[in-house]
């Protein structure tokens, strides 16, 4: 029994390990920096931030001026539409949320299409030391990002 456990264990880890792979290759042949085609083809990410991101922002302490980073916003649709609505329910609360992206290309499609004048966008690695942001953050939020990141490690 055990043997056929640790069998069925390591085809599944093995599995895994290419499907890592191939989402690797992907991103790193650039083909899923593709702002146009992301935001075309994101129903999916969407439709898991409309039901997550109103159950994690509910019971936070609003602010008047805070200061929201959303790491890794990509073309910038979940920055715009989902988030930003939920932080700004009372005139009373004028954040600013940098959506941050390590992709120049996401930065410049959303600054065209999800502009905002409560969204500051720029292109920046948030996993590099030297990434110097122009203010603290009093909260941090990201979607769908950590399996876009190249170095595991
Ligand atoms: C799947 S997209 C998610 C976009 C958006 N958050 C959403 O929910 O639709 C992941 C994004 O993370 C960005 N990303 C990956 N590594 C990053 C890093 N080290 N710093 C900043 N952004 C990063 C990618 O460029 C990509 O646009």
């Amino acid at each position: 029994m055990d043997f056929f456990k640790k069998l069925l264990f390591s085809n599944l880890l093995k599995k895994l390990q290419f499907l890592l792979f191939c989402h690797k290759l992907l991103i790193t042949e650039k083909k899923m920096y593709d702002p146009d085609s992301y935001d075309a083809y994101s129903e999916f990410q969407r439709r898991d931030a409309r039901e997550l991101i109103p159950y994690i922002t509910e019971n936070m302490d609003w602010r008047k001026a805070d200061n929201i980073l959303d790491f890794g916003c990509g073309s910038g649709f979940n920055t715009k539409n989902i988030l930003l609505p939920l932080v700004v329910q009372d005139e009373n609360i004028n954040p600013l949320i940098y959506g941050v992206d390590v992709s120049n290309k996401m930065i410049d499609f959303a600054s065209v299409k999800y502009a905002s004048p409560n969204i500051v966008y720029m292109q920046a690695d948030v996993l590099k030391d030297d990434c110097e942001f122009p203010c603290k953050f009093d909260k941090i939020f990201s979607f769908h990002v950590l399996h876009w990141i190249l170095d595991q490690e």
